[in-house]
């Protein structure tokens, strides 16, 4: 089947919300060519027009995308994808499900305004808790499953290769690892099927001949990973950057039709088990959202995390009656 190998002509993203995370999208989106047309959207309409104009100025040294927006939901019309980055944001001390009942009430008021303008689009979220705004926003937009997810941890797995890389010696290109379940504090590392170069992370070796990944390593490692975004809060007040290039990726995956295995964040419905709730499992992305999830090797460690995520969720979902 032929696919596109860069993204069609006339391919839209629309980013709503041009706060830290959302400039930060559309930047990694112009610089790595992932759309031809960027809308950034924002109720802010001196802080938008200025995000417009700084990315604008900086297009033709780039990937030359059309960048548009404003303060005017029209911009909007007719997007393929929406990433959807508007809400409140983690302050120090807070976690991701802190945010929740605020920003699905965003979502309450801002969803049904997208759908009028991109009513073809896939949705993916950004904002935070986005496993929890994933499934509010199915529930408000009534479209099918696949087309709206979550970014979920596709960040947390860059960041998880980012380590392995710096510990392996070997470039994260070469490293197959993924975080799962909620982009939050319960996620976990599906160590049983990573592997470096093909060879399984339980199995790999340091120079002295000795196993590097013993499972305290691994319950180490999961937990640096699930505390990197509270570093970075820490030092800089948000995390942007990398954030805003998993969406380009995820973008990429969609307008491409790629097919790419990514561990985006969509409603479950028997996975294991659990339905009602979104969370992330490698799964394959493209022109129409999330098309399935892989039934990747679990052992009963890794199945007992996936549940308690689940349950850390729905408990959330409960309390705010979605
Ligand atoms: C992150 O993981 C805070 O969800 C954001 O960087």
């Amino acid at each position: 089947m032929h696919r596109n190998a860069v993204p069609a002509a006339g391919s839209k993203l629309a980013v709503i919300g041009a706060g830290a995370v959302g400039s930060s999208v559309a930047y990694a989106a112009l610089l790595r060519g992932s759309a031809r047309t960027i809308a950034l959207y924002d109720l802010k309409k001196e802080k938008v027009e200025a995000e417009v104009l700084d990315l604008a100025h900086g297009s033709p040294l780039a990937s030359g995308a059309r960048i548009i927006g404003g303060d005017d939901i029209t911009c909007v019309q007719g997007a393929d994808v929406v990433v959807i980055t508007a809400g409140a944001a983690q302050r120090p001390g807070q976690t991701r499900l802190d945010l929740a009942g605020t920003n699905v009430s965003i979502l309450r008021s801002l969803m049904p305004q997208l759908l009028e303008q991109a009513p073809d689009a896939v949705y993916v979220l950004v904002t935070n808790p986005c496993d929890v705004l994933t499934v509010a926003a199915l529930g408000i937009s009534g479209l099918p499953a696949g087309r709206v997810f979550a970014s979920g941890t596709v960040l947390d797995t860059s960041r998880l290769r980012n380590l392995l890389s710096w510990m392996t010696g070997v470039s994260a290109r070469s490293i197959h690892a993924t975080i799962a379940g909620e982009h939050g504090d319960s996620e976990f590392g599906l160590w049983s099927s990573a592997t470096v170069g093909g060879v399984p992370l339980r199995e790999c070796r340091g120079a002295d001949g000795t196993l590097s990944f013993t499972d305290a390593a691994l319950d180490d490692l999961g937990h640096q990973v699930a505390e990197a975004a509270y570093t970075v809060i820490q030092g800089k007040g948000a995390t942007n950057l990398a954030v805003g290039v998993s969406a380009a990726r995820i973008v990429e995956a969609v307008l491409t039709d790629e097919h790419a295995v990514l561990p985006v964040s969509s409603l479950l419905d028997g996975y294991q088990g659990i339905s009602g709730v979104a969370m992330s499992i490698p799964s394959v992305v493209g022109r129409q959202g999330v098309i399935r999830r892989l039934d990747v090797p679990m052992d009963e460690r890794e199945q007992a995390r996936l549940h308690a995520s689940a349950d850390a969720l729905r408990a959330v979902q409960e309390s705010l009656g979605i």
